[in-house]
This record gives structure tokens, C-alpha cells and sequence, in this order.
């Protein structure tokens, strides 16, 4: 979890992920871990429930990696959504009602054409690509997902920027009826991320609605999230409602928190550690041993362009 605070917390952290992997590796191997049906029938410690609806069609976006994924149960089933939960198991169980529709995007600021838009509107199923990505989250465990989305960078050039924006907001639904979560003073509610408008526009970024060809569960952060694969899984913002075009850069909801410990950009950097442990390796789901973090996620031939004369110790 990426708030708690002492000496002791992060042992204890490794310990319940390797009994979780452990757990995992051996469901794996007598061919449970798969079988929504049988896993859930000896109790996950989550719900495995069934898919969503399949989304469709849904064509091969550009950017893929071969390596292999993480397996649908892991990836929802092992999350973070403070605004369900703080642990990683409850997300699914407490986000299995969780009501995406209808659902409204504001978005306003310095673009041309600020609306509430339907959700529906703004995402047409007839552009939906596949993106199997690298993800890293700033907890040094990362998976393979292959997320189902749009470009943001089509969708930002749909509103017209005004030549003032310079940063893009999102904004979390903030709705502590449906989510528990908020109705604790974990994080200064509502959850708030930003990008540069060149990170925002960059053809590896993406809205994501769904995942493994399935619309998003709820844990995952439906109906629509961030995903920014270079960069740590908490810029990967869940449930967006609102969509800002402003001129100054944005103060997240982690930042806001403490920004010693998250900072705005929050690049995948294995020579820039948190300031409670080191990001120069990581536990990815699946794996015997830890594997060498990559800079930039393995991303730095499209995107080590946008931050060059950047000192990225300071901008981390
Ligand atoms: N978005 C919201 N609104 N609330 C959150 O708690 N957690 C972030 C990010 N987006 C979070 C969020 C973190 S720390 C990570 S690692 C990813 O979501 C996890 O996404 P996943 O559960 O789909 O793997």
C-alpha cells in the first residue's frame, strides 16, 4: 500500500504478497488459478465472479508486447482503488455493484468544446483497440494487461485545446455512497491526476474501458481510467468524471498527500528510488524471482524525447 507509514509496514507488505504469489503459483499448478468457477468454489479471498460483458469489435492497437500476461483472475483480483479499499483484495468484492450507467464526463477549461458528455459519446466502440502493456506500479510489483481503449490524444483533439493549456486534469467520481473508501480520510477526496498535454497527446497513452477484451470491472476502474504505461500504475487514474484543460501544472492527489514521495511525473526510473524503498527492481506476477525495472517501463524509445534536458531526480 503506498501511504502506510513505519519501519515495519513494508515487510509486512512482501511477506502477505509472497504468501499471495505462493497462493497464486499454487492454483497455478494443479490449473485452478484460470477456472473462475473452481477458484471461487475454494474462496480467493476475492470475488472471482463472471466476466463482463465482451466489448466489440476491438482491433490490435500498435505498441503490443509479447510478453506474457497476467492472468485475468490477478489482475482483477490484486488491485488498488483507495476509494473502494486499501488493501488489494477487497476492491473487487466492494466494486462488484458499482453503478457505470449512466455516466457523464465533464469537460471544460481551455478547449474549445467544453460539455458533459455521455460516456457513450465520447468512447465509439467502432475505435476500440488492444494495447497489451507493461505495467509498473510505484509498489515494485508490475503485470501485463492487455487493456481495451482509445488514444486520448484522439479525444483531445476532438475538444481543441485553447493555445493556454498546457496540463490536462482528471478527476475520480466522488461518490461516498458507492464507494467506502470515501468516506475515509485516506487521501484528500476526490483522487486527482494530470499529464502534460504532450503526455496526454502521446500515442501510447490511452482511455481504457475494458480489459482482456471484457468491459472494465469495477476494481479496475470502470467505466473509463488513465492508462499511461510509462509511468507508475498511480498515474493510472480510475472512474474519471471530469476532464481538465489547464494552463498550470496540477496538483495530484498523491502529491497533494506527500511530494516528497510522489512527484508529478512519476516516470518509471530504476536510478531514482522512493524515498521508503528502492524502484531499481521488481516482483512481476508469475515470476520466480525479481526482475531489473526498466527505465521508462521499457518505453524510452517513444517517450525519452519528451523529457530530454529534463533533470529527472528533481522532476521525478
Ligand atoms: N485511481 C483511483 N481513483 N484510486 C486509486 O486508488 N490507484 C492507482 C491507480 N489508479 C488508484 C487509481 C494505483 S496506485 C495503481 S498501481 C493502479 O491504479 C492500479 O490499477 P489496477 O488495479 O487496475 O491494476
Amino acid at each position: 500500500m503506498l501511504i502506510r507509514r513505519g519501519p515495519d509496514v513494508r515487510s509486512s507488505e512482501i511477506t502477505d504478497e509472497r504468501l499471495y504469489l505462493k497462493r497464486r503459483e499454487f492454483l497455478q499448478a494443479i490449473g485452478l488459478a484460470t477456472a473462475g468457477v473452481a477458484a471461487g468454489a475454494i474462496d480467493l479471498g476475492a470475488q472471482a465472479g463472471r466476466r463482463p460483458p465482451r466489448l466489440g469489435p476491438v482491433v490490435k492497437g500498435p505498441y503490443g508486447t509479447a510478453e506474457p500476461m497476467t492472468p485475468y483472475e490477478t489482475v482483477t483480483t490484486y488491485n488498488n482503488f483507495y476509494e473502494f479499499a486499501t488493501d488489494k483484495e477487497s476492491p473487487a468484492r466492494l466494486a462488484a455493484a458499482f453503478r457505470t450507467r449512466p455516466w457523464k464526463v465533464k469537460v471544460d477549461g481551455e478547449c474549445a468544446h467544453p460539455a458533459d458528455y455521455d460516456l457513450d459519446d465520447l468512447v465509439r466502440p467502432q475505435a476500440l483497440q488492444e494495447r497489451v502493456y507493461r505495467m509498473r506500479c510505484v509498489e515494485a510489483w508490475s503485470m501485463v494487461i492487455p487493456w481495451v481503449g482509445i488514444p486520448l490524444g484522439d479525444l483531445v483533439k476532438r475538444f481543441e485545446p485553447t493555445s493556454r493549456a498546457r496540463f490536462v486534469e482528471f478527476t475520480t467520481l466522488m461518490d461516498p455512497r458507492q464507494m467506502p473508501g470515501e468516506r475515509q480520510p485516506v487521501l484528500d477526496w476526490p483522487y486527482v491526476e494530470g499529464l502534460r498535454l504532450d503526455e496526454a497527446t502521446h500515442p501510447l497513452t490511452i482511455l481504457a474501458v475494458g480489459l482482456y477484451g471484457v468491459e472494465l470491472p469495477g476494481q479496475n476502474g470502470a467505466p473509463l481510467r488513465l492508462v499511461v504505461p510509462w509511468k507508475y500504475g498511480f498515474k493510472g487514474i480510475k472512474s474519471i468524471v471530469r476532464i481538465r484543460f489547464v494552463a498550470r501544472q496540477p496538483v495530484s492527489a498523491w502529491a497533494r498527500e506527500d511530494s516528497r514521495e510522489y512527484g508529478f511525473y512519476a516516470n518509471v526510473n530504476p536510478h531514482v528510488d522512493h524515498p521508503r524503498w528502492s524502484q531499481a527492481t521488481e516482483r512481476r506476477f508469475g515470476e520466480p524471482s525479481r526482475r531489473k525495472t526498466l527505465m521508462f517501463n521499457g518505453y524510452g524509445d517513444q517517450v525519452a524525447g519528451m523529457y530530454a534536458g529534463m533533470d529527472l531526480r528533481k522532476n521525478f
